[in-house]
């Protein structure tokens, strides 16, 4: 079949087959296709969402060109320097930084969710303790849907700010539940006088017999990584909330298929891959050998922690991390040969012509498992800390979506399978 072609002038006067170009604040401008197929009885081809906006949304901004991050207009940088994640969740749910009298009712709102049902306690004992924590969580989060649905109505903006502040709040237990249960220790419970960070760590690492002392150094790393990836646009696994919660879903079941989809190697699940590459590559002399498997088309090897579907630039929060990584490595006087395998990795593969041509930078999970190791977090646990913080802009997305009125999502296809056929002419 020959191939055919539609030619698009961009014009400001508005022909028959001309479509509507909107402008957003920041960022491309983008083609509203809406009528394309009621008009044209055409459909836009977009696999991998590469040139597709799906929504609009006043949360988060990226220049992947120029390496920006912006949360509600404030750059990614600020927020790592001067806020907290509570604060971050709230500017991210909210729209704006609370006042004191906000913060301190936020605070609260936080501290009287963070609890688990203790029935939902009893779902951990049906996993296999070897289970990967992201395979729990996504059961455990989705579980929750049973506990919440009926006393909910997500038309009610109150009722979905309070589904939302239940969410961010549990999220730390949930976790920490998922990683005490498989190496068997009982779960402790959050203490309101410890903050979010500090809170996790002492349900993470406390034991109940003796008195846990919370490092006030790693509950500040902590609190910056869970910061720097709060939120990320409409990235794959935001996307899927989105999507879920387009039919009206209960929440807990739309933030469950956002873990599903945040676990996978090429999103969340890099940070426990680039430690797992790191480890392989072992010495710094293996270094050229890795940056030659990573660029053979002939092997599927890809340089983890590298590379980026919006960035072709730095990713602004990889030098926030990096930095957290060396400080928190001297805090506690480690010295991590993976750091300084990570470090040259970089150097190298920066100097590299396939990367530089390609615009492949480290990202956000290139340093993140070095740091995470370093606080004494289980490799496996590294995409479980990310689902915590993710969380915020997960339910930021969910409670966006709910004022918009756009209906169900339905991407549509371009069929390639079989014409029509019978039963009857089966041999
Ligand atoms: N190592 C080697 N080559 C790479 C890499 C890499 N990490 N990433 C991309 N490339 C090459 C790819 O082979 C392709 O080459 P060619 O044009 O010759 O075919 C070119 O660069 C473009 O790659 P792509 O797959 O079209 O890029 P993408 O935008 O679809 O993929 C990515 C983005 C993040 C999935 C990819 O860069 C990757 O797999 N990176 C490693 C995994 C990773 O670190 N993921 C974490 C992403 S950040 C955290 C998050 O958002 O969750």
């Amino acid at each position: 079949m020959a191939t055919k072609y539609v030619n698009a002038v961009l014009s400001e006067q508005q022909g028959d087959g001309s479509l509507p170009v909107i402008d957003g604040v920041l960022g491309p401008s983008a083609v509203d296709i809406q009528t394309l197929y009621a008009r044209h009885s055409l459909l836009a081809f977009d696999p991998g969402f590469r040139s597709t906006a799906a929504c609009k949304s006043a949360i988060t901004f990226v220049d992947g060109d120029k390496g920006i991050l912006l949360y509600r207009g404030y750059p990614i940088e600020e927020l790592a320097e001067h806020s907290d994640f509570v604060e971050v969740a709230y500017l991210l749910m909210r729209g704006e930084l609370p006042t004191p009298l906000q913060r301190k009712n936020f605070d609260e709102a936080v501290g009287s969710h963070n609890l688990l049902h203790e029935q939902v306690l009893s779902f951990y004992r049906g996993f296999r303790r070897d289970a990967h924590p992201m395979a729990v969580m996504v059961g455990v989060v989705g579980a929750l849907s049973a506990f919440y649905h009926d006393v909910m109505n997500i038309r009610d903006a109150n009722d979905r700010q309070i589904a939302a502040t239940r969410l961010v709040a549990k999220m730390p237990m949930i976790a920490a539940a998922s990683y005490t249960y498989s190496v068997g220790r009982p779960q402790r419970y959050p203490n309101n006088k410890l903050d979010y960070a500090s809170n996790f760590l002492q349900m993470m690492f406390g034991t109940p017999n003796r008195e846990y002392i919370v490092d006030p150094v790693l509950a500040r790393a902590l609190d910056v990584i869970f910061i720097l990836h709060a939120d990320h646009e409409q990235n794959a696994s935001t996307s899927t909330v989105r999507l879920a919660a387009s039919s009206g879903a209960n929440p807990f079941a739309c933030i469950a298929a956002g873990i599903a989809s945040l676990w996978g190697p090429a999103h969340g699940g890099a940070n426990e891959a680039v430690l797992k590459m790191l480890m392989e590559i072992g010495s710094v002399e293996n270094i050229p050998k890795a940056i030659a498997r990573a660029k053979d088309k002939g092997d599927a090897f890809r340089l983890m922690g590298f590379g980026h579907r919006i960035y072709k630039n730095f990713d602004p929060r990889s030098r926030v991390i990096q930095a957290q990584a060396k400080k928190v490595l001297a805090h506690l006087g480690k010295d991590d040969p993976l750091l300084e395998i990570a470090m040259h990795l970089e150097e190298i593969a920066l100097k590299d012509e396939y990367f530089i041509e390609r615009k492949l930078y480290p990202n956000v999970d290139f340093y993140s498992g070095i740091l995470l190791r370093a606080m004494g977090f289980p490799m496996n646990m590294f995409t479980a800390v990310f689902a915590v913080a993710r969380t915020a802009g997960w339910v930021s997305h969910w409670l966006e979506l709910q004022e918009e009125s756009h209906g169900i999502d339905r991407p549509r296809q371009i069929y390639v399978g079989k014409t029509l056929r019978h039963y009857s002419e089966k041999k």
